[in-house]
């Protein structure tokens, strides 16, 4: 391959980690459907357009919960994204005085709502080392709680190593210790197998728009039945409207106000196609382009792969970094250069990047989705090689 117009070149698309694109059909064609014949307000009418609408946001919540585990459809209240999941759960959970344990491998979006609560209430947080591969020790886990103890949060899969933390052992520390354990699932749910209630998390935090294969503007957070959270956001629910306070009845107490009812079909429809073709499928798949792109960048000299050592159990993210290259400058020529989208920097997880020593450099980020070929790896393997020689 040589260097040549992105204009007039089909995109590859390789940064399945921040968004998956493109959608399964059905996902659009959902959503416009929706728009022209569900577009009522759900739980507020009985006219039959109110009730379609409302049918489409169950149908969403019972197909989310074969995905994820789930026994209660009820007990997934729909988000705009993760990061309003992961600060419902945060912020309605945690009191003064509360202590934390999180990671060394988490996101802004659950780093910045403990530093703040931190600065506004006062909590205490302990973040978990991890090794450069993104391993935890748990003996070091285990040891960080105190009697102060009510929250362990994190994630399923690091959005910049592409690690898989063990999640069931965490949970089973977490009740151990007589704590609750939220889980971000952002990098996981649609990739490799969830199972929230076999492993009996409290809380998980997930993205409609990434694995899952929804429009953006869509997530959801799973809350177990025994949690009750302080809500997020008060208001209007279409249920017991003669109470000044916010209904107790689930999934209403979390969704105040007027859903994304097209958004919510629209992911329903993503969720229905990775349900159909299997998750489990899919993390195979993923994991055979993971495998194949760590091995054929190992290949090419000064370049190092982060994350666990190859051939380890991982999600389909690779981040990368190459001597004498600025990774920013690398996502860059790949974009115009090559038409192949990745993502470079911080990934808004410098803690993560502090890990595997790449806080100065940052890193080039490619991640795999359920549309991803080999021809796509390639492409991307011929393309670094070119930037590596010029
Ligand atoms: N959290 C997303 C990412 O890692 C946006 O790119």
């Amino acid at each position: 391959m040589s260097s040549q117009d992105h204009e007039t070149q089909p995109i590859i698309y390789l940064d399945h980690a921040a968004t998956s694109f493109p959608k399964p059909p059905e996902v659009s064609q959902a959503l416009l459907d929706a728009l022209e014949q569900a577009s009522a307000n759900p739980g507020r009418g009985s006219h039959r357009m109110a009730v379609q609408a409302s049918r489409e946001l169950f149908q969403c919540r019972k197909t989310l919960s074969k995905l994820l585990d789930v026994h209660n459809p009820v007990d997934i209240a729909f988000t705009a994204n993760t990061t309003v999941a992961l600060n419902m759960a945060i912020q309605g959970y945690l009191e003064a005085g509360d202590h934390v344990i999180s990671t060394m491998t988490e996101h802004n979006s659950v780093r910045r709502p403990l530093e703040a609560l931190k600065r506004s209430i006062g909590i205490e947080v302990t973040y978990i080392a991890v090794d450069a591969q993104g391993e935890i020790n748990l003996a070091e886990v285990n040891q960080a709680f105190t009697p102060r103890t009510r929250l362990l949060v994190c994630n399923h899969s690091s959005n910049l190593l592409g690690s898989i933390l063990p999640i069931a052992e965490l949970s089973s520390i977490a009740h151990d210790h007589g704590a609750k354990i939220l889980v971000d699932i952002a990098q996981s749910a649609g990739h490799i197998p969830v199972y929230l209630s076999q492993w009996k998390i409290d809380m998980a935090a997930f993205p409609g728009h990434k694995g899952l294969l929804g429009p953006q503007g869509t997530g959801g957070l799973y809350i177990a039945p025994d949690m009750d959270l302080n809500p997020w956001i008060y208001g209007g629910t279409g249920s017991q409207s003669e109470e000044i306070n916010q209904p107790n009845v689930r999934p209403d107490r979390y969704e105040a106000g007027t859903p994304n009812t097209p958004g919510i079909a629209g992911l329903q429809a993503g969720a229905r196609y990775v349900l159909e073709r299997s998750v489990t499928k899919i993390a195979e798949e993923e994991q055979i382009l993971t495998q194949m792109m760590i091995k054929k960048l190992l290949n090419i000299q000064g370049v190092h792969v982060l994350g666990p050592e190859i051939g380890k159990e991982r999600t389909g993210i690779v981040s990368f970094i190459m001597e004498h290259k600025d990774s920013a400058e690398i996502a860059f020529r790949l974009d115009r250069e090559f038409g192949i989208a990745v993502r470079a920097g911080m990934h808004c997880t410098p803690l993560a990047h502090i890990a595997a020593g790449t806080l100065a450099t940052g890193a080039v980020r490619a991640s795999v989705g359920y549309r991803s070929t080999a021809d796509d790896i390639d492409q991307l393997i011929e393309a670094i090689q070119y930037i590596d020689r010029t």
